[in-house]
This record gives C-alpha cells, structure tokens and sequence, in this order.
C-alpha cells in the first residue's frame, strides 16, 4: 500500500449485518392475493409438515399452463383425434422410468413423441455426446439418473395441484414452494413437458418469458454444455435420492415499484463498504442480499450457452431455474427476490475455464418458514451498445432505481437491520458498463435502501483500489446521495461538452466535489 492509500479505510466483513443474525421474526406461514403458497400452510404452521396444497391449475392467461392439465391436447398421428398430451407423457416417461438404464436416445425420442412439431427440428447431439464420453465407471450413475427424472417428473399431478400464477409485468407477487415441487417442475422441465413454452419469436404466447423446456441444452454441443450437464445430472440426483431429498421451501418474489426517490435531493450518506479483489459474491457474501447479475429474462443463457456469473449461480442453485417458468421479462422498475434456494454444486473458473468440481453440501440455517437463509436478488443492469450512454443522467437513474428496487427491504418497524448487499461489477461484463460508475450507483442506491454493501471486485486489485481511494474521499468529505448525484450530472455535461472521456470519471467528480465543498 503507497503513501495515498495510508489513509485508506473499508469496514471488515464482520461488522456487516448478515442472516441469520440480522433475520426478523416472520410470523406464521400465510396466503393472500399476492402471496401464493403451494403447500398447506395449516399443517405447515401446526405441525411443521409439508403437504401439498389441494387445488387445480388454471388454463389461461395468467396462470402457468400445467403438462397435465386436461386442456393440454396432442393430435394423434395414427387416429387423427385429439387426446389430452399427458397420456402420451405418462406413457413415454412411465417406460423410462420403468427403465434401470436409459440413453440419450431414448430421452430424444421420448420428448419427440409428445413434441411431434419438432421431430425434425430438435437436435439432441450435447445430450448424446455427454453420455458419449462419460467414463464407463460412471454411465451407469446417469443413465439410472435419466429414469429418475422421468419419474420424478410424474409426480406432478400429485405434486403440484395448485394453480401458479405467472409473475406478470408490472405485478409484485410472491410464490413459496415446497424443493420437492420445484424437482418435479424442473424434472418436467428437463423432459420438454410444458405446453406453448417452444415456440420463439414475437408472436408466440411467451415470447416475454424464458425459455424452460430444456430443450435448448440439449443441442449445439460444447465443452461448457457438458460441464452444464453434470451440474443439472447432480442437482437431480440428489432430488431423487432417498435420504438427500432436500425438504424446505422457497419464495420467489417478483416485485414492481411504481415511486422512486428524488435522486437530487437524497440527503442520505454512503453506507459502510466492505471491498476487496479476493472472494465471490455467493461465497463470501453469505448471509447478506447477494445480487444476480441478471437478464431480464432471469436465467439468461443458463438453458443455452451462456456461462456467466448469473448462469454460473443458476447451475449451482438450480431451483433458481424454475423462476423462468413463471417470471416474466423485468421491466426497469423490477426486480426478482428468491429466498431459500439450496447451493447443490462446487465450481471452479468462468466462461470457458468453468468446471463443475463436486457435491456442494449446504449447511446455510433455514428461517421459520424452513427456507435456506439465503437471499438472491436479480436486477439486470443496461445492456450498453454504445458504452458512453452509461454517463447519461436518463441511464444514471434507470440504473438507479433498478439497483433501488432491488435492495429495497419491507420492514419498515426496524429497517436499521437490513442484510448488506454483496455485489460487484454488476453490468460490466456481458452488459459492457463501467464498474467506477456502478459502484457509485449502487452505493447511492444501497444508502437510500439503508444498507451496507460487500463489493467484489473479482481479482481486480486496480478497480480495488481506485474505488477504495473514491470511497475514502466520500465518506471523509461527507458527501450524500444527492451531492454525488449533481457531481455525475456535471460530468455528463462537460462530456458532451468538453469532450471529458470515461476515464476522467473520478478525478472530475473529486474537484467538482471539491469546489463546491471550497465555495460554501
Ligand atoms: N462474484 C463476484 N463478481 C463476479 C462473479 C462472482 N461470482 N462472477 C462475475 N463477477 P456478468 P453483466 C464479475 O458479465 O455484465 C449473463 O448472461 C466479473 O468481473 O455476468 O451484468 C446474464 O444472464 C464479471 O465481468 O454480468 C446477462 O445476460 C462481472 O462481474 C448478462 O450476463 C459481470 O458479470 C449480464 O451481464
């Protein structure tokens, strides 16, 4: 450390409030209009069991169109009439699940019988070329897994009665499920069970969700597909498996906010701040609101080619995966909150160098409600085509009021005890931004949402630094939120203007700051 960074100072890790220390009581489990709960929260309350909550799937609009649902009709090719698709799913999957040892190609032609449109459309050569180059010591761990899939996924019926509703632009509502559920729908998922979830383009009915079916990990064979692969195969193993059958639930929680704050006028100070270039957000930030770098369509590429840090954490925690069936595209003023998802993977490196290294037993306490202490937040940060639009004062707030809406918490009787942030170069990789813009903007976000924040910096030591000696400068000079944000309108203005460029960022804020600072 020079001579400049002598008075540089973060808090340590440990003075940062985490869960389950910092965790509110929750009072019983409960239902409501935005609240859907998909087991019996009475035998949930009273004898901490786990029943599936009675009901019957809807077939509309705003309800996840269920595989068995008796509107869900396949037109036989043989007798030309049309028959509910479920009896041709229960047959198919019922003879691999019957099955001690299934193959690739028997999964292949399984989802083509009950997705005859795409007979000739559907590749299937990752899937086949895994199970191609498995160690033979191993294939016949998988082949059964394949079998278990199948029967796990049809439990369904039984599993999963009550009607889920789609989390729709706009809306703030909530789901708990039960891990169980969230195995059979992913099961269903593995094997392309979802109606309407296949076709793309603009005028298909979910054109605005993710894709689920997994069709699209099947194809287009890689490295990373293959790596994606032991990943899922694990997480299904231990779903299906006697005695690591996990038993909680999660909530996923999309929310809308229609108010944000006056940016201009935050009178709010900079948090606490815990940075470092060592350590990952999901590691490290345990306990706190860790922040999924997301798409807008949550998941990203975790089902395609895709292998960054939100896929990364969708492959590790793959009951994150079944937030695509029901969440729709976030629009600027969303965010999806999931609690209690389960790490069921160890992993090491990223993009390409990712490979997945083993069973990861999570031993993360579970709340009142039996969901894991763990709180993921997906914001999706701007996809910048242009870099220099990031300094614009319209992207500034959008970012803003993203980044708001994500750590904004609920409590409102004791809001000084929220879990810090863990986060870093939030939309400065795929999504090409700027981490020396970013950090300020989710720090000025964090400080209106009354939290502290742990910032990865992800091995970069510079970007420490430098955001480390801004920081510093903040705090000491005690700049708030809206000082900060008049400084970045400034700096917006003489790059139109002046031809300021990216790079000049910190030191223009600082002598803004600091003429201002002289003329009072
Ligand atoms: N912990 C801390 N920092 C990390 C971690 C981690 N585990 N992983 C990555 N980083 P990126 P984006 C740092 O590109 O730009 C996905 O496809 C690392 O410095 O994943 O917001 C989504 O689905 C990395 O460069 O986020 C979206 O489509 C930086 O975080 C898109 O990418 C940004 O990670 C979002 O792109």
């Amino acid at each position: 450390v020079g001579r400049d960074d002598s008075e540089i100072r973060c808090c340590s890790l440990e003075e940062l409030h985490r869960v389950p220390g910092c965790a509110k009581p929750l009072g019983p489990l409960s239902f409501s209009g935005q609240h859907t709960v998909l087991v019996d929260v009475d035998a949930f309350n009273k004898k901490s069991v786990l029943v599936v909550q009675d009901g019957q799937p809807m077939w509309d609009g705003n309800s996840v169109r269920m595989p068995y649902a008796p509107e869900n009709t396949l037109k036989s090719v043989v007798f030309k009439d049309v028959q509910p698709r479920w009896i041709t799913i229960k047959k198919e999957l019922g003879n691999l699940a019957k099955s001690k040892s299934v193959t690739s190609s028997e999964v292949e032609r399984a989802i083509k019988k009950y997705n005859p449109k795409y007979q000739h459309r559907w590749t299937f050569d990752a899937l086949h070329h895994f199970f191609k180059v498995l160690p033979v010591s191993e294939k016949p761990t998988y082949s059964r897994t394949l079998s278990r899939i199948a029967e796990l996924a049809l439990k369904l019926p039984d599993c999963c009665k009550k009607n889920i509703p789609l989390l729709q632009d706009g809306q703030s509502k909530s789901i708990t499920l039960s891990q169980v559920q969230i195995a059979s729908l992913l099961a269903n998922a593995f094997y392309c069970t979802f109606p309407r979830r296949n076709a793309t383009g603009p005028h298909a009915e979910y054109s605005n969700y993710p894709i689920i079916n997994f069709q699209s990990l099947f194809g287009q064979r890689s490295e990373r597909k293959g790596q994606k692969f032991r990943a899922i195969f694990h997480y299904f193993q231990v779903v299906t498996g006697v005695s690591t059958v996990p038993r909680g639930l999660v909530t996923f929680s999309r929310c809308h906010m229609s108010t944000f704050p006056n940016w201009k006028s935050c009178t709010a100070l900079l948090p606490k701040l815990y940075i470092t270039s060592e350590g990952l957000i999901e590691k490290d930030g345990q306990g706190m609101l860790q922040v999924d770098f997301s798409h807008n369509l949550v998941g990203g590429g975790v089902l395609g080619n895709g292998l960054v840090q939100e896929e990364i954490l969708f492959l590790i925690n793959p009951e994150l995966i079944v937030a695509r069936l029901f969440t729709e595209k976030l629009g600027d003023n969303d965010c999806l909150k999931i609690t209690g998802s389960q790490q069921y993977s160890k992993y090491t490196g990223y993009s390409d160098s990712f490979r997945w290294t083993g069973p990861h037993e999570d031993k993360t306490p579970r709340d009142e409600w039996q969901r894991r202490h763990r709180q993921i937040v997906a914001i999706d940060a701007l996809h910048l085509k242009n870099p220099k639009e990031q300094y614009n004062m319209k992207d500034v707030r959008r970012e803003l009021n993203k980044a708001y809406c994500g750590f904004k918490g609920e409590d409102k009787t004791n809001p000084d005890c929220y879990p810090a942030v863990a986060t870093g170069n939030w939309g400065c990789g795929v999504f090409g931004g700027d981490p020396r813009l970013k950090v300020l903007i989710q720090l000025m976000a964090a400080a209106e949402a009354r939290r502290d924040m742990a910032y990865f910096t992800f091995e970069m030591k510079d970007l420490e630094m430098d955001i480390l000696r801004m920081y510093n400068f903040l705090k000491t000079n005690r700049i708030t939120v809206a000082q900060l944000y008049k400084s970045m309108e400034k700096f917006w203005e003489e790059m139109r203007t002046n031809g300021k460029q990216p790079s000049d960022l910190y030191s223009c804020i600082r002598s803004y700051l600091e003429k201002s600072k002289s003329k009072n």
